[in-house]
Parts: C-alpha cells; sequence; structure tokens
C-alpha cells in the first residue's frame, strides 16, 4: 500500500443495512468494504419497522467503523475525507450515518461529503470497471427504478422512472402475497429457477404519462388475482409464479431499455442496485447490450444492495464541496430520484 495516500471513508445507514467502506484516494481502490445487515430484526414484520432500523444503525456503526479501518488495515489518522449517505432514505437511518460522519470529520478536521444514495448506486458498477459515456444508467432497488443518460460523472439526466413501486417493491410485495418472506426478490430469483416463466402472463404496463415511464402496479393485482384463484399452491405452481413474475418485472424493465437505446446514441448500459443482483436481469442486460451494441456493465453482486463502498467511490470520482457546517438531511425518496439529475430534463 502506498503510505502517503490518503483514505476516504464511505459512509451508508440509509435503510436497513449499515456499512462503512475504506478507498484509497488516489486508486479508487476498495480497501474494506463491511456490511451488517437487518434482515433477521424485520423479517419477522414482513417489511422494514423504520424505528428499529435507525435504533440497530445507532447499535452498530461504531462496531461496523472499526472493522473497517481494522480490515484495509490503517488506523484512523490516515483518514482525508468522509462521505456519507444524506439522501434519500429513512430519516431516522440517515441521521445516525450523518451524526457519525460529522463528528468523525470534525474530529480529525478532515472533509465532510453528502451523497445522493441513487448516485452511489447509479456509478457503482464503475467501481470495478471503467466508464464508457454517454451511457443509459438503470437503478434498480427496493426504492427506486430509473434510468438516466450519463454524459460524465457531472452531467447526469433523468430520463425515466417509475410512477409507483420500485422494481424491488414489486419484488417484495408479490413474495409477501406468496407468504415468501421479506426481502422477496432472493427468494423469488431462487425459486424462478425451478419454475415455468410463461405459466402465467404478465404483460407491459402502458403508462399514460407517456412512453419514458414505467408502472409496476398493474402487475402487483395481477399476481394476486392469479394467486386468489388457488387455494393451497404447490410447489411448482409456487415456482411458476415466481418465475412468471420475475419475467414480468423484467421483461418491464427491458422493453424500456429497448425504448431508450432506440432514441438516444449510448456506448454502455449500467445497472445497479439490490435488482441488479436478479439472475434474468443480469443475462438479460447482456442480451440487450449486445443487441444495441454497447458495453455492459452490471454492477459486482457485493455493490448492488446498499454498501458505503459506493458513496465513497462518488466522493472520489465526483468533485464535491465540503460540507462539515452544512450538510442536511432529505427523507423524501421519490422527489430525490428526480433530483439527482445535475442537468434535469424538465
Ligand atoms: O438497493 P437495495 O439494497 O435497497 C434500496 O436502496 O432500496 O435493494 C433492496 C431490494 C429489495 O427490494 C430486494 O428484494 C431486492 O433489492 N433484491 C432482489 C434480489 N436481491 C435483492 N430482487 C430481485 N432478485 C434478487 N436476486
Ligand atoms: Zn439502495
Amino acid at each position: 500500500m502506498d503510505t502517503q495516500t490518503g483514505f476516504i471513508i464511505g459512509v451508508d445507514t440509509s435503510c436497513d443495512d449499515t456499512s462503512v467502506a475504506v478507498l484509497e484516494e488516489r486508486t479508487g481502490c476498495v480497501l474494506s468494504n463491511i456490511v451488517s445487515s437487518q434482515i433477521k430484526i424485520h423479517q419477522g414484520f414482513g417489511g422494514i419497522v423504520p424505528e428499529l432500523a435507525s435504533r440497530s444503525h445507532m447499535e452498530n456503526i461504531a462496531f461496523v467503523f472499526a472493522q473497517a479501518l481494522e480490515s484495509a488495515g490503517i488506523n484512523i489518522q490516515q483518514i482525508t475525507r468522509v462521505a456519507v449517505t444524506n439522501t434519500p432514505g429513512l430519516v431516522g437511518c440517515l441521521l445516525v450515518g450523518t451524526g457519525f460522519a460529522r463528528a468523525l470529520a470534525y474530529q480529525l478536521g478532515v472533509p465532510l461529503h453528502g451523497v445522493n444514495h441513487l448516485e452511489g448506486h447509479l456509478f457503482s458498477p464503475f467501481i470495478t470497471e471503467p466508464p464508457l459515456f454517454p451511457c443509459l444508467g438503470l437503478v434498480v432497488s427496493g426504492g427506486h427504478t430509473a434510468f438516466y443518460r450519463i454524459a460524465s460523472f457531472e452531467h447526469v439526466t433523468l430520463l425515466g422512472q417509475t410512477v409507483d413501486d420500485a422494481a424491488g417493491e414489486a419484488f417484495d410485495k408479490c413474495a409477501k402475497m406468496l407468504c415468501l418472506g421479506y426481502p422477496g426478490g432472493p427468494v423469488i430469483d431462487q425459486r424462478a429457477g425451478r419454475g415455468d416463466q410463461n405459466a402465467f402472463p404478465f404483460t407491459v404496463a402502458r403508462v399514460k404519462m407517456g412512453r419514458e415511464y414505467l408502472s409496476f402496479s398493474g402487475l402487483k393485482t395481477a399476481a394476486y388475482h392469479h394467486i386468489r384463484v388457488f387455494g393451497d399452491l404447490s410447489e411448482q405452481t409456487l415456482n411458476n409464479l415466481c418465475a412468471s413474475i420475475q419475467k414480468g418485472i423484467v421483461d418491464a424493465l427491458m422493453d424500456k431499455a429497448a425504448f431508450f437505446f432506440t432514441r438516444h446514441r449510448f456506448k454502455s448500459f449500467a445497472v445497479s442496485g439490490g435488482v441488479a443482483m436478479n439472475s434474468l436481469l443480469r443475462t438479460r442486460s447482456l442480451e440487450i447490450a449486445d443487441r444495441f451494441n454497447v458495453k455492459c456493465c452490471i454492477a459486482r453482486p457485493d455493490y448492488c444492495t446498499d454498501n458505503g463502498a459506493m458513496i465513497a467511490h462518488v466522493a472520489h470520482v465526483r468533485q464535491l464541496d465540503d460540507q462539515l457546517f452544512t450538510l442536511g438531511t432529505e427523507a423524501t425518496k421519490k422527489i430525490q430520484a428526480r433530483k439527482l439529475a445535475c442537468k434535469k430534463k424538465q
């Protein structure tokens, strides 16, 4: 390790994962990325309980931070910058991360940067692969589903997004109806591998607002009606439903990606967010990139779900101000998806 280089700390406590990462300032190399998941705490409730999430961040953050330093092999004095998610997210959760990060930066006398969580996801494929601009960026997470035109790290334009549920939310809600627990995406993905994806038809919804928008609420209702028809679901029917729901969600995403590829000129396709873990989405993203002759960059699985590395990475690739005395937090998730765009499409 270069002993002269500084280290960026990335903190994310926006939802139900407490994460701290250490990134080497000069090279952008991730030296550690510790994630403490709260899934076990929320599982029994069928979804995230905000108060329990913030309390758990409070209990874990100091330990996760210590582990991140130890695993990176650095000491606290070597930290040169601190980056933290300050929006969007659950406000009580964001306050734990931003409070911790601010105290750390203040104590060390180093700059503090507030990072938009969606920007973290959007650029996360470029932690491991060099970017190729202009790029069509797709962020698919539990709270957001949006397409962006990335002209550079400083120039991002929102192209379109879901008008209702996010893709991850659709996975989670369908899994809940099928009594498969929380989070729903991974279990649906697993069962889909043993099911027939054409057993139940889920058509891609048309949205009145315009072709650039997506909707998943119709799919959720259709899933509900299919499930109601059966009393007890056999294992095979359950697997078939999972495979069909997964295909319905991925079809909607790929239909929109194809729409943007025909409307704009891109050299690459970057897919990120928790749902980018999905095996069918990963395969179909590669296929569509091939079809439109662009490079495909999908976030590495450990950078798909929430993590501190993607937050430190934003501080590495973007010019950010020191916000030690000005950093605030904003809670509204969907509005923030629009605000991410550095140059907005009005
Ligand atoms: O990005 P993320 O960790 O949190 C947010 O910022 O929202 O994404 C979590 C979402 C959950 O909805 C979860 O069900 C989904 O990612 N997810 C998946 C898979 N793994 C996680 N969805 C589909 N297939 C998967 N394999
Ligand atoms: Zn996220």
